[in-house]
């Protein structure tokens, strides 16, 4: 048997990213939900708020965007704030799409393939008035902003991501109350991840009616879930009950338009085949074992492998078979994979190296046998807002010193550039943590 060749390769074409998110990077954001809860005390860790974030409306996406074609980067996925371009009911902001119009060609011009997601976390706050995801005209508000967007905007992007983790909005809202609106109710959830696959529905059909060749999809957020004893039969039922619920509701939705609730299933034949890729943000694996306690969390506990590495914050396990684990999950679709988002926060660039390099070799892994994956974005860019948890947690390849604005590139930024350039990891990255990736970022030039 002849040995497998050292390097696992990525095809040429293959779309090289960071994701962002207008709310967390575009600053003097006032409209929004996100804006609101932000003056509420203790909603945010250290009573941070999002601000002039990395200033990306007062015009410093240019330097970014500089940074990421600079080192090798051939996509970018950012998000469009729906409060911006309608900013009441009845009123439509065209300076605002003209912004993003010129953001994009920005990318286009540097040779970066735009992403665009249409709703990422926030709303604008006239909506939340209007009782947000729980309304059920809301999928139809969506897509008359989908159509005005699309309509402005479709001439220069042909990846569309309607929604980002609808299941990690509705879950964090509605469950855990974590985001806006601090509800804690299991049935409100499901409603609120219902309406959120409606609005996508609405608005797949509203793109393509537009653009007809227009890919698009949804960011759809997998945590991997393992039963924490793989012997009993009560941990594999809560492993596969919250893996079910919170993993395939949405995007099982959009496939075969059938809401799967736990009382019952209701028929949604608009949201049927309405993904063109399968979109996936990823970060970690965690275990589950059944508490007969505790039936407000679904009988269940959850955490990090024992003796998994663990993100500076305490954010993510690095668990790169689970990330194979999720890549298998999305080939199970039958669609083209494109990995919409994976990283962790660290500010000392100390985790992120080998996490970053572990699971882009997963990736190459998934490749090799026949996965068919079309792109990978990291998340993300630069440091940015991060939603609950404020400026407590580093996502970037780039550090940003909030007070000064000034940006500082990471070591892993140099590590992204040598495999955005190559399109190829070395394979010995599957065997463990036993590498220095900060040697492979500089020991030759590509
Ligand atoms: C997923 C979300 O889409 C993004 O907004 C967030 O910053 C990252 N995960 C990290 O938590």
């Amino acid at each position: 048997m002849s040995a497998k060749p050292e390097y696992l390769e990525f095809p040429r074409g293959f779309l090289w990213g960071t994701a962002t998110a207008s709310h967390q990077v575009e600053g003097s954001n006032a409209n929004n939900n996100w804006a609101v809860w932000e003056q509420e005390p203790g909603r945010i860790l250290s009573g941070h708020k999002a601000g002039l974030a990395c200033d990306w409306w007062g015009g410093r996406w240019r330097e970014d965007f500089d940074r990421a074609a600079a080192t090798g980067q051939n996509a970018h996925r950012l998000s469009i704030e729906w409060s911006r371009v309608q900013p009441a009911p009845d009123r439509w902001d065209a300076d605002a799409l003209d912004h993003y119009r010129q953001m994009i060609l920005g990318l286009i011009e540097r040779g970066l393939t735009p992403m665009v997601t249409l709703h990422h976390f926030t709303d604008p706050i006239w909506l939340s008035e209007l009782g947000g995801w729980e309304n059920d005209r809301t999928p139809d508000y969506f897509q008359i902003y989908v159509r005005k967007v699309a309509g402005a905007l479709g001439d220069l992007v042909n990846l569309w991501c309607t929604v980002n983790e609808p299941n990690v909005y509705a879950v964090y809202g509605y469950l855990e109350g974590l985001f806006p609106p601090g509800v804690k109710s299991l049935r409100r959830t499901l409603g609120v991840m219902a309406g959120l696959v409606r609005g996508h529905a609405a608005a797949y059909h509203a793109i393509h009616d537009l653009q007809p060749a227009a890919r698009v999809g949804m960011a759809n957020h997998y945590h991997d879930v393992q039963a924490a004893n793989p012997n009993s039969p009560l941990d594999r039922w809560t492993a596969r009950l919250i893996s079910s619920l919170f993993n395939d509701f949405c995007p099982r939705a959009a496939q075969d338009g059938v809401l799967r609730f736990p009382w019952g299933r209701v028929r949604l034949p608009l949201a049927q085949n309405t993904q063109d890729f399968l979109g996936l943000n990823y970060y970690t694996r965690e275990y589950c074992a059944f508490e007969p306690l505790r039936p407000g969390s679904l009988f269940h506990r959850r955490f990090f492998r024992a003796d998994a590495s663990i993100s500076p914050t305490g954010f993510c396990a690095n668990e790169p078979e689970g990330f194979y684990a999720a890549l298998t999950w999305a080939r199970s679709f039958g669609l083209p994979i494109i990995i919409t988002e994976n990283g962790a926060e660290d500010a000392a660039d100390q985790f992120r190296p080998h996490y970053l390099a572990q699971h882009i070799a997963q990736a190459g892994r998934a490749i090799e046998a026949g996965y068919p994956i079309e792109g990978y974005f990291h998340w993300s860019l630069l440091d940015n807002f991060e939603w609950e948890r404020g400026w407590t947690q580093r996502f970037g390849l780039w550090e940003l010193d909030i007070e000064t604005q000034e940006r500082c590139k990471r070591s892993s930024a140099d590590l992204y550039e040598r495999i955005c350039r190559s399109h190829q990891v070395p394979r010995r990255w599957l065997d463990g943590g036993d590498f220095s990736p900060f040697e492979y970022a500089t020991d030759r030039q590509v």
